[in-house]
C-alpha cells in the first residue's frame, strides 16, 4: 500500500514503482503531482481506478508505464493520453485497450509498448506515429496482413509482433528491405510464403512458429548484418542453404523443428556463433568441423537428426561450451579417447542420449568437468545474441538464446534465464556403453540430473554417488549393476526421482522417505532385491548373510581398480562370486 496522501511532494519528478508487488489504490494526490517526469506504476497488483484526472496538467511527462496496471478490469481509453504532449515512452501492456478510429496520440513518442492488450486489428493510428522507434504489439489477437504503411514509419527500427494470428505482408517483397527496421519478431503468427526480404543491416529476425515452408530462401544470405537468425518451427525443407557463409556476424542461428535434410555444409558456420540449434530435422552426416572454429560457441543442440559421426572430441577446443545435446542421433564409438582427459571445464548440460556410443569409461572420466563440479556458475557476456536496446529498458526484453526446453527429463522442467544457469544435467542414457560406472562420478557435486540408463554398465552403484547431494533425477535402470544400494542414498534429500529397475540389484531398499514414497516400478525386476516399495520383503536371515558377501566383495573392490566386462550374466550373485564377469585390473 502506498500512504494516503503524497501532496507534499509537489515538486516530484520521477516516481518509479515498476516491478513491485504494491496493491492497494493509487492515492489520487500521486497522479495530480505536474511536475512529474516519469511515472512508473507497472508490473504491481494495485487495484482500482486510476483517477488522473485531466492528464493536460502533466506537461512534461516524458514516461509512462502503465503496464499490467489493470488487469482484465475495465477498459483504458487510449486517447486519454493524447494530452500529453512530452510523452516519449508509453507502456499499456496488459490492459484492456479501446481505441477509437480517430485517435492520435502525441507524436513524441519513440516507444510503445502494447503487448497483450486484446488487440484485434493492427492500429490504424500508427500511421502518424512519425517518431516511433520501439513498437511492440505482441500476444494480441491481429489477423490479417501487416500495413505496408507501418515499414514507412521513418524512425522506426525495432517491431515485435509474435504471437498474434498474421498472415503475411501487404506490399511488394522488399517493403522491409527497403525499410531500417534493426529487429523483427514475427514469431507465433501464420505467416505463410513468399518469405519477406530482409534489409541488409538489421540484426535480429524472429521467425520462429510460422508456416513458411520449401527451401530456405537464398536471398536471406543478402542480410549481411544479422547476428540473430530464428526460422525455428517452421516446415523448411532441403538443405542448409552454403550461402550463410556471407552471414558473418551470425551469433544465433535458430533453425530447430523443420524438416531440412542432407549434410551441414562446414562454410554455412559462422565463427561468432554463440548458439546453434538444428535440432529436430533430418540432417545427416558429420557434425562440422568448421566449429571448432566457434570459439565463443556456448549451445549446441543436433538432437533428433540422423548425424552418423564419432564423438565430436575436438569440441573440447571451445572453452565456453556450456550446453551439448547430441540425443537421438547415430553418433557411434566411445566417449573417450586413451591418453586424453576429456575436460569440458564449462559443461552444465551433457546429453548424448539414444545413440550408438558405445565402450568403457576410464576411472577419471569425469575429472575435467569443472562447472558440474563446483557451485561457480559460469555466465558469460551474451554477446550480440543478447538483445539489449539499452535506451528502451523494456523490462520484459530478456535473453533470447538461453532459453531450451526440457520436458524430457522427467521433471518437466523449461527453465529459462537465470534459473536455467543453475541447471546441470549429465545424459548419456540409451547407448552402449559397459563397464562400471567410475567412482569419479562423485566429482560432479552440482548434478541435478543424472541419467545413465539402457546401458550395460556393470558393477556396482559407486558409493561416491552419495557426494551428489544436489540431485533431484536419477535414473540407473536397464543396466546390469550389481550388489547393493547404497543404504546413505536416503540422506539425499533433493532426490525426487530415482529408477532402479531392470538390474541385478540385490539386498534391501534403503529407507528414507523419499525412496519409499517411489513407484515400485523404479525397483522393479532386481530379482533380489527386497522391503519397501516393492512387495517382496527381507528376512533378517538373509540380511545378515547378505552383509557377509557384501565385506567379502568390498575387499575385492579395494584390491581391484576393476573394470567389469560383461560377457553374459549369470544369475548367480547371491551365492557370493561374481560369475560371468571377468576382473581385469585397470591400468
Ligand atoms: C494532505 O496533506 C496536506 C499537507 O501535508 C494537507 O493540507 C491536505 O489536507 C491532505 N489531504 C488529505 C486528503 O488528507
Ligand atoms: C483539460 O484541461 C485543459 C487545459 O488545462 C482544457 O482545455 C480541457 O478542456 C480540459 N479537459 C477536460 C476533459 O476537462
Ligand atoms: C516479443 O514479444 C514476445 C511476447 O511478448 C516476447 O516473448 C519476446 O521475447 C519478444 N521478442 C523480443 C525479441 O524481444
Ligand atoms: C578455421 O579457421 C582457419 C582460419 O580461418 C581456417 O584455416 C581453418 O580451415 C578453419 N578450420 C575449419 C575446420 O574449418
Ligand atoms: C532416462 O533416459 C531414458 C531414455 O534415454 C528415458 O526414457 C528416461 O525417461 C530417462 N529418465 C528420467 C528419469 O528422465
Ligand atoms: C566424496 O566426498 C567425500 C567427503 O566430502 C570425499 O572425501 C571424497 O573424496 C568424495 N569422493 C569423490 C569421488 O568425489
Ligand atoms: C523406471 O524405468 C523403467 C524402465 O527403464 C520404466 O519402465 C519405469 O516406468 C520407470 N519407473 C518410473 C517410476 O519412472
Amino acid at each position: 500500500m502506498l500512504p494516503s496522501n503524497m501532496s507534499s511532494l509537489s515538486k516530484l519528478e520521477y516516481f518509479v514503482l515498476g516491478n513491485n508487488s504494491f496493491s492497494g489504490f493509487i492515492p489520487s494526490s500521486l497522479v495530480m503531482i505536474p511536475s512529474l517526469i516519469c511515472l512508473d506504476l507497472g508490473m504491481n497488483d494495485f487495484s482500482g481506478p486510476l483517477e488522473i484526472g485531466n492528464v493536460s496538467k502533466f506537461v512534461s511527462l516524458e514516461t509512462l508505464d502503465l503496464s499490467f496496471y489493470n488487469i482484465g478490469r475495465g477498459i483504458v481509453d487510449l486517447s486519454f493520453f493524447s494530452p500529453l504532449m512530452s510523452l516519449d515512452y508509453l507502456d499499456l501492456s496488459g490492459n484492456n485497450l479501446k481505441m477509437s478510429s480517430t485517435l492520435h496520440l502525441p507524436s513524441s513518442i519513440t516507444s510503445l509498448a502494447l503487448l497483450s492488450c486484446n488487440i484485434s486489428e493492427f492500429p490504424r493510428f500508427l500511421e502518424t506515429q512519425t517518431s516511433l522507434e520501439y513498437l511492440d504489439l505482441s500476444a494480441n489477437q491481429i489477423k490479417g496482413q501487416v500495413p505496408e504503411w507501418l515499414w514507412r514509419l521513418p524512425a522506426l527500427k525495432y517491431v515485435n509482433i509474435s504471437q498474434n494470428a498474421m498472415s503475411g505482408f501487404e506490399g511488394s517483397a522488399d517493403v522491409i528491405q527497403r525499410s531500417a527496421i534493426y529487429m523483427l519478431d514475427i514469431s507465433s503468427n501464420a505467416f505463410h510464403d513468399p518469405f519477406p526480404l530482409l534489409p541488409s543491416d538489421m540484426n535480429f529476425f524472429i521467425g520462429s512458429n510460422n508456416r513458411f515452408s520449401g527451401e530456405i530462401p537464398r536471398k536471406i544470405c543478402e542480410a549481411v548484418g544479422l547476428f540473430t537468425l530464428d526460422l525455428s518451427n517452421n516446415n523448411f525443407s532441403a538443405s542448409i542453404p552454403r550461402c550463410f557463409e556471407n552471414l558473418h556476424l551470425l551469433s544465433v542461428l535458430h533453425l530447430q523443428s523443420n524438416s531440412l535434410s542432407g549434410d551441414f555444409p562446414e562454410q554455412s558456420i559462422s565463427f561468432h556463433l554463440i548458439s546453434l540449434d538444428v535440432g529436430h530435422n533430418q540432417l545427416s552426416g558429420d557434425l562440422p568441423k568448421s566449429l571448432i572454429n566457434c570459439s565463443y560457441l556456448q549451445f549446441l543442440n543436433v538432437e533428433d537428426n540422423k548425424f552418423n559421426d564419432m564423438f565430436p572430441f575436438w569440441l573440447r577446443l571451445l572453452p565456453g561450451l556450456q550446453i551439448l545435446i547430441l540425443r537421438s542421433n547415430e553418433f557411434h564409438g566411445p566417449i573417450s579417447s586413451p591418453g586424453e582427459s576429456l575436460s569440458f571445464p564449462k559443461m552444465r548440460i551433457f546429453d548424448i542420449s539414444k545413440n550408438r556410443f558405445s565402450g568403457v569409461l576410464p576411472s577419471d572420466y569425469f575429472a575435467g568437468w569443472s562447472a558440474m563440479s563446483s557451485p561457480v556458475v559460469y555466465f558469460e557476456g551474451q554477446g550480440r545474441s543478447f538483445i539489449s536496446y539499452q535506451r528502451m529498458s523494456f523490462k520484459r526484453l530478456s535473453s533470447y538464446h538461453n532459453s531450451v526446453g526440457l520436458t524430457n527429463k522427467g521433471l518437466d522442467m523449461e527453465l529459462i534465464g537465470s534459473g536455467f544457469t543453475i541447471y546441470k544435467t549429465f545424459d548419456i542414457s540409451g547407448n552402449r556403453l559397459q563397464g562400471s560406472i567410475p567412482n569419479s562420478i562423485g566429482l560432479l557435486k552440482e548434478l541435478i540430473v543424472l541419467n545413465m540408463s539402457n546401458n550395460a554398465f556393470t558393477g556396482r552403484i559407486p558409493p561416491s554417488l552419495l557426494n551428489l547431494t544436489k540431485l533431484e533425477s536419477l535414473d540407473l535402470s536397464q543396466n546390469r549393476l550389481f550388489g547393493e544400494i547404497p543404504p546413505a542414498l536416503g540422506k539425499l534429500t533433493f532426490l525426487a526421482r530415482m529408477n532402479f529397475s531392470h538390474n541385478m540389484l540385490d539386498g534391501p531398499i534403503p529407507q528414507g522417505t523419499q525412496i519409499q514414497t517411489q513407484d515400485s516400478s523404479s525397483f522393479a525386476d532386481n530379482p533380489m532385491l527386497c522391503g519397501v516399495p516393492l512387495q517382496k520383503t527381507c528376512g533378517g536371515k538373509e540380511e545378515a548373510r547378505k552383509q557377509e558377501q557384501d565385506e567379502e566383495k568390498e575387499e575385492k573392490d579395494q584390491v581391484f581398480n576393476w573394470t567389469a566386462a560383461a560377457i553374459g550374466y549369470v544369475p548367480g550373485v547371491l551365492c557370493g562370486f561374481t560369475i560371468g564377469f571377468i576382473l581385469t585390473p585397470y591400468a
